[in-house]
C-alpha cells in the first residue's frame, strides 16, 4: 500500500493467536490471552501506533472486557458497522463509509505512526483489497480447538514476506511484510 500521504505510518494485522490458528475461542472467549500477553509486554507496538480501525464485533467483545488488566492504548479508535449504535460512545468514533475511506480516515487520523486493524472480518476485507502492509502475530502457547480463525475461509492467497522472529518467554512474535492483495487458491491436485 502506498505510504505517500500517511507520514510513512503503515497499515498493521496485529493479533494474538492460539497455535492451532484462532484469535477467539468458542463464544468469543478471550481470556486465554492475558495469562501470556498484556498491553504492558508490548510498549513498543504501542507507541508506534496512531489509530485502530476495528470490526463492530471486536468493539462489543472489549467493551464487555473493560477493566480488564492494563488497557491498550492505540490512539484515535474507529469502529466500523451497518448499523451505528442509537446510543453514542464518546470514546470511538463510528465509520459507516466504504473499507478504503474508511481506512484513509483512520490513517489520517494516526498523525505519521501504524494504523491497526483489529478483528478477523475487517481485517480480511482489507487484506483482500491489498490494504494492509504488515502481519504481526503473537502466537500464544494454547490450542483452543474451534472460535474465531485468523482468516475467514475463502480469503485466497496472499504471499507474505517473513522479517522478524522473536520469543519473549512464553510468546513467539511473528511479523511479515504483505506482499500483494489476495490471489485465488489454485484448485484441483
Ligand atoms: N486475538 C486478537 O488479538 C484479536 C484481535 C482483534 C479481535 N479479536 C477477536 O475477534 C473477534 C471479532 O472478529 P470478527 O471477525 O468476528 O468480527 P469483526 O471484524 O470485529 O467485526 C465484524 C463486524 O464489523 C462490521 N463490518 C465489517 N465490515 C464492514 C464494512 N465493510 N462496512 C461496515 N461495517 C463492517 C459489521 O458490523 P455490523 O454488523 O454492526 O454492521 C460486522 O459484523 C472477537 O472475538 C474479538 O475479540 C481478537
Amino acid at each position: 500500500m502506498s505510504e505517500v500521504g500517511f507520514g510513512g505510518g503503515k497499515v498493521v494485522v496485529n493479533r494474538a493467536m492460539s497455535l492451532d490458528g484462532f484469535i477467539a475461542g468458542p463464544g468469543h472467549a478471550m481470556d486465554w490471552i492475558s495469562a501470556y500477553l498484556t498491553a504492558a509486554d508490548v510498549p513498543d507496538v504501542m507507541a508506534a501506533t496512531g489509530a485502530m480501525l476495528i470490526g463492530r464485533r471486536t468493539y462489543e467483545v472489549a467493551r464487555r472486557m473493560s477493566g480488564q488488566g492494563p488497557a491498550y492504548d492505540g490512539g484515535a479508535q474507529f469502529v466500523l458497522t451497518h448499523r451505528p449504535p442509537e446510543e453514542p460512545d464518546p470514546a470511538v468514533t463510528f465509520l459507516t463509509c466504504g473499507l478504503d475511506e474508511a481506512v484513509a480516515t483512520a490513517r489520517g487520523a494516526a498523525g505519521g505512526k501504524n494504523l491497526e486493524i483489529l478483528g478477523a472480518d475487517v481485517a480480511a476485507q482489507c487484506l483482500r483489497r491489498g490494504l494492509v502492509d504488515e502481519i504481526l502475530v503473537y502466537v500464544l502457547p494454547v490450542l483452543l480447538g474451534d472460535g474465531v480463525r485468523f482468516t475467514p475461509p475463502g480469503l485466497g492467497r496472499i504471499e507474505l514476506e517473513p522479517f522478524d522472529t522473536t520469543r519473549s518467554g512464553a510468546v513467539t512474535t511473528l511479523r511479515f511484510r504483505v506482499r500483494g492483495p489476495a490471489r485465488p487458491a489454485p484448485t484441483g491436485p
